[in-house]
Order: C-alpha cells, then structure tokens, then sequence
C-alpha cells in the first residue's frame, strides 16, 4: 500500500476495479516476492482508461520493466495499433516480450533496448499517449523532446509524480531518495508551467500526472 491514499481507500478502489485478466495477475502476484517497482492494477487500469479515451493508436512508453504497465497500455490499442516501449535492462526487456505473448500482444508491441536518453531522438510521432516511468532524473531532461513527440490533443502521463509524500514541503519526514525526490519537484514545477500542456496530478498511488497537449 501507498502513503498517500489511506489503506482502506486503496483496499475499495482495488475492490471495483473489474479490469485485470489472468495474466495481469500473475506478473502481479509474482512480483509480490521480487518487489520490482511496477504500477499497480489501479494505476494500470488508469492507463486503460486514458489510452482508449485518446484513441490511441501509438503509444510511447519509457521504463518497461517486465511488461506490466504494457499490457495495461496496449490492451487499449486497436488491431494495427502499436506500443513502442524502451527498457535499458535486456534482461527485463527479454522478459518484457514473454509477457507480452502470454498476454496475446506481440503483434502490437515493440520493446526498445537502450537507453531512453538515445532512443527517443530515434522514434518517430506523432503519439497519441506517452507514459513516463522510467528513472526519475530523466523525468526534465525528456520532457520537451517526449512534448514534442505527443499529437496536438495527446496524453503525457507520468507516474510517481509524489514520491510518496517526499516532495511535499511538511508531509513526511521520511526520506526517499534525496536527488529523485529534488528532481521529480522540479520536473512537476517544469510540467505544471509548461506552454503546451495542461496538467492535472492525480493522488491516486504514487501520484500520476496526466497532461494534455494544447491544441
Ligand atoms: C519503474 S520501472 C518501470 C515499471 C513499468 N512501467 C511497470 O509499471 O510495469 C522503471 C524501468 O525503467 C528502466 N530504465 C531506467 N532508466 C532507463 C533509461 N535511461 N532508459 C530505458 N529504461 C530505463 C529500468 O531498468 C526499469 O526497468
């Protein structure tokens, strides 16, 4: 559970949400041991939400992991449609593609090894849906080139963007990584200004932002 949306809140929401499939909930119960940072079923059912609202037919995502959040994003694609997502690790990459096909998805997702600081000069937009969650350092440095890659009207969505609590002056006394909680404040002071986007934060989780690309 999160710090910032109290147990039982979490305990309800989880309770409604009906979305997740077989295969959702295994990388989830498997990862219970493992602790690898993945979204959960609420914010993976978010992004559901988000990348059907956009029609989205191409989606960017940086920080793959194992292909949790993925599913959760290309489950929303149309026939043709395509996720384009980068992972530097090629062991989780590789595990990535496995869950991809345990979930019937190959034909609509294309896992990226390298480093997202290189290989977002590489892809082409438009994108009608970009997600953010890959190292929180690289959350300013990518924000105009990721803006940039995003159709007019399109979703940046970022997760994280709370840090639990530690980027709120006066909320926890908990320290959480001195140098990711400084740049996360600075990349949210950076997204809320920003000339071509309008943003709204969502305390749900770890805190996600979602952004719309002005017209
Ligand atoms: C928080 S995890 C992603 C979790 C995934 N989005 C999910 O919820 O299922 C972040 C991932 O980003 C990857 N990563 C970190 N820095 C990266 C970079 N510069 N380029 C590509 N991937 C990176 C890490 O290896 C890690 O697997």
């Amino acid at each position: 559970m999160g710090v910032i949306v109290p147990d039982a809140v979490e305990r309800y929401l989880a309770g409604l949400n009906r979305a997740s499939d077989a295969v959702l909930d295994g990388i989830a119960r498997e990862n219970e041991a493992r602790r690898l940072p993945l979204v959960d079923a609420e914010v993976g059912v978010l992004l559901r939400v988000l990348a059907m609202s956009a029609g989205a037919t191409r989606i960017l995502e940086i920080g793959t992991a194992i292909g949790y959040s993925g599913i959760w994003l290309a489950g929303a694609l149309p026939a043709g449609g395509m996720l384009f997502t980068m992972e530097m690790d090629p062991e989780r990459a590789r595990e990535a593609r496995e869950n991809f096909a345990r979930a019937g998805l190959t034909d609509r997702v294309n896992v990226i090894v390298g480093d997202a600081q290189r290989m977002v000069a590489k892809v082409s937009g438009p994108f009608d849906l970009v997600f953010q969650d890959g190292a929180k350092s690289l959350y300013t440095p990518l924000l105009d080139r990721l803006v940039a890659l995003l159709r007019p009207g399109g979703l940046l969505v970022t997760d994280n963007v709370l840090w639990d609590g530690t980027v709120v002056p006066g909320f926890t006394d908990h320290v959480k990584n001195g140098h990711d909680t400084r740049a996360i404040a600075e990349y949210n002071e950076r997204v809320a200004s920003h000339p071509q986007l309008t943003t709204s934060v969502v305390p749900l989780r770890d805190g996600v932002s979602i952004s719309v690309k002005k017209m």
